[in-house]
């Protein structure tokens, strides 16, 4: 008889990646507990310039930023999609408190645990702040907020989480987010910018080997839940980047000839020495590639803040008129 096999989409996606002719990864599981625990080292590193950069941008523009999100001054809602641990965000959030603003801030992340500490946590950092809390998958959530009443939105999405999309999800993503918003919306996102191959590198091949620690997680991840017997050891992390293109790409090499069974899928997969699995993109935009995506999805840009470094920006956008 034949066996019907429910495989959860995990499980459907790493058979899809590792049968692929070039192996891939989807840097979406990257982030389990232990994976998230890692990336918050990695924000923490010097290397790692773009949370410095998009924490320079609030700290030193965040009176111009509020002025542009005003627009006359009548309540508005914030909806930052995928808040993590919203610490950038506070910077803003605090300045607009202060100067009493009337509006609502509603982060929403995949994770349960990441918006009920957030939230808990504003509360306490900044009494008075209207916060609301929301966990889903944010592409499907974007359909639900309307405006039939509600109060004008701005929706952030920042840290160049943008980037770790490729190009057809990039424009899907802000077409989607188009038809979630109405003509007095705005949208406001962190787009890391193209610069110095060598500041990229050390950035992601950092010699501490927290990107290295963050990227083999995956493989630990295959192992717990899909019952993989993965050896981490035969197996490291190398950042390439393409300054043309502004693409930095990310790759766990197999050190030997390998092959890796995986219980849950009921199937070995055979590594060549060198074998490259494909694991996350993190795009670099110049300004010409900002404005072109806006104009392709139907924005226009409001305004742009960069550091002082000209590393990071922040382009705020409304829907094109
Ligand atoms: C979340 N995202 C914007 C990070 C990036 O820079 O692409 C993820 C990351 N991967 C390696 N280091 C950080």
């Amino acid at each position: 008889m034949e066996q019907i096999i429910a495989l959860d989409e995990f499980a459907r996606d790493t058979l899809k990646g590792l049968s692929s002719e070039n192996k891939y990864l989807l840097s979406k599981y990257f982030y389990d507990k232990k994976g998230s625990e890692i990336f918050q080292d990695i924000m923490r590193m010097p290397e790692y310039y773009l949370t410095d950069c998009e924490m320079e941008i609030f700290q030193t523009q965040k009176e111009q930023i509020l002025s542009e999100f005003k627009n006359g001054g009548a309540h508005f809602d914030i909806l930052e999609l995928g808040a993590g641990d919203g610490l950038k965000t506070k910077v803003l959030l605090s300045h607009f408190v202060n100067q009493q603003i009337d509006f609502t801030y509603s982060p929403i992340d995949i994770s349960v645990s990441a918006v009920t500490n957030l939230v808990e946590g504003l509360r306490y950092d900044i009494p008075g702040l209207q916060v609301n809390g929301l966990s889903g998958d944010y592409f499907k959530m974007l359909g639900s907020f309307n405006n039939n009443g509600n109060p004008r939105k701005i929706a952030l999405f920042l840290g160049s989480n943008i980037g770790n999309f490729n190009d057809a999800q990039t424009l899907d993503f802000l077409l989607k987010l188009k038809k979630s918003l109405s003509i007095s919306d705005q949208v406001f996102i962190g787009f890391d910018l193209k610069k110095e191959e060598n500041i990229i590198l050390k950035a992601y091949n950092d010699k501490a080997g927290h990107t290295a620690d963050f990227n083999l997680n995956l493989l630990v991840r295959i192992n717990r839940e899909l019952g993989a017997d993965f050896n981490i050891d035969d197996f490291y992390h190398r950042e390439f980047y393409d300054s043309s293109s502004g693409k930095a790409e990310s790759f766990l090499i197999s050190k030997i000839p390998q092959e890796v069974h995986i219980k849950m899928l009921d199937k070995t997969f055979s590594f060549r020495k060198d074998e490259k699995i494909y694991t996350e993109m993190s795009q670099k935009y110049d300004l010409q590639m900002i404005e072109n995506l806006a104009n392709k999805t139907g924005f226009q840009i409001v305004r742009n803040y960069v550091d002082k470094r000209q590393y990071f920006m922040n382009s705020l956008w409304k829907l094109k008129s």
